[in-house]
């Protein structure tokens, strides 16, 4: 059955991007329910171009937090969808929002958690004096970047890097260790539905239909 995912963003998107890159290839069985942005966000316009269902439930036009929440429960609701995949979504969510996705809920995170939770992770890998630094996707739980991780990649830290440079490196890896969990999910590779993650991905990259290639962003 079609792995059916929406996808939640706040900024450019690009790993929304890889996620559809991926998702739209043919042999690969997963659908794109809708992109959503809490703010007027550059990825809608670029999910838009693509032919993907977009959202904007702008923050701003909610008195509580609470309530903007709401509408994107309720979205996600009518849409019938497996799973649903944080992209770049910068805010912290409730512990009501998470547990309404419990074991359905996804993050990608620029960091090797439990490394660095929170932001400026490059800036904190660089000044904790890193040797490797890198990306995890997670299971989302109500403790920030703090649910299972699902799978990692690793970069090396260089002595002439900034956070800037050392974030196009991470990035690399993020366009592909995310659509990989996708890909694991949708051909069933990956369970996570009660919770317990029974299989570890990173073994799997060999297997994963279309295991994807690293990206070049921007394209
Ligand atoms: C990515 O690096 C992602 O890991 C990070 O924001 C960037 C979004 O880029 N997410 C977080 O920091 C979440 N706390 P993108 O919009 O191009 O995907």
């Amino acid at each position: 059955m079609t792995y059916r995912l929406a996808i939640m963003i706040s900024g450019r998107g690009s790993n929304m991007i890889a996620l559809a890159d991926y998702a739209l290839q043919e042999d690969v069985d997963a659908d794109i329910a809708v992109v959503i942005a809490d703010k007027p966000a550059a990825g809608l316009d670029v999910a838009k171009a693509r032919g993907i269902p977009v959202q904007l439930i702008d923050r701003q036009d909610y008195a509580t937090r609470q309530d903007h929440e709401a509408a994107i429960m309720n979205l996600i609701d009518s849409l019938d969808v497996d799973g649903v995949f944080l992209a770049g979504y910068m805010r912290v969510l409730s512990a009501e929002f998470c547990q309404h996705f419990n074991h359905r809920l996804f993050n990608i995170h620029p960091s090797l958690l439990p490394r660095h939770k929170g932001l400026d992770t490059h800036q904190r890998a660089l000044d904790s004096g890193d040797k490797t630094h890198g990306c995890s996707v997670h299971l989302v739980t109500a403790e920030l970047d703090d649910g299972p991780v699902l799978i990692q990649r690793e970069v090396e830290v260089l002595d002439a890097d900034d956070a800037d440079r050392l974030a196009a490196r991470v990035l690399t890896q993020e366009h592909i260790i995310y659509p990989m969990v996708l890909g694991a999910l949708a051909s069933g590779l990956l369970n996570v539905s009660n919770g317990d993650i029974e299989m570890n991905i990173g073994v799997l990259p060999g297997v994963i239909p279309n295991a994807p290639a690293p990206i070049n962003w921007p394209h």
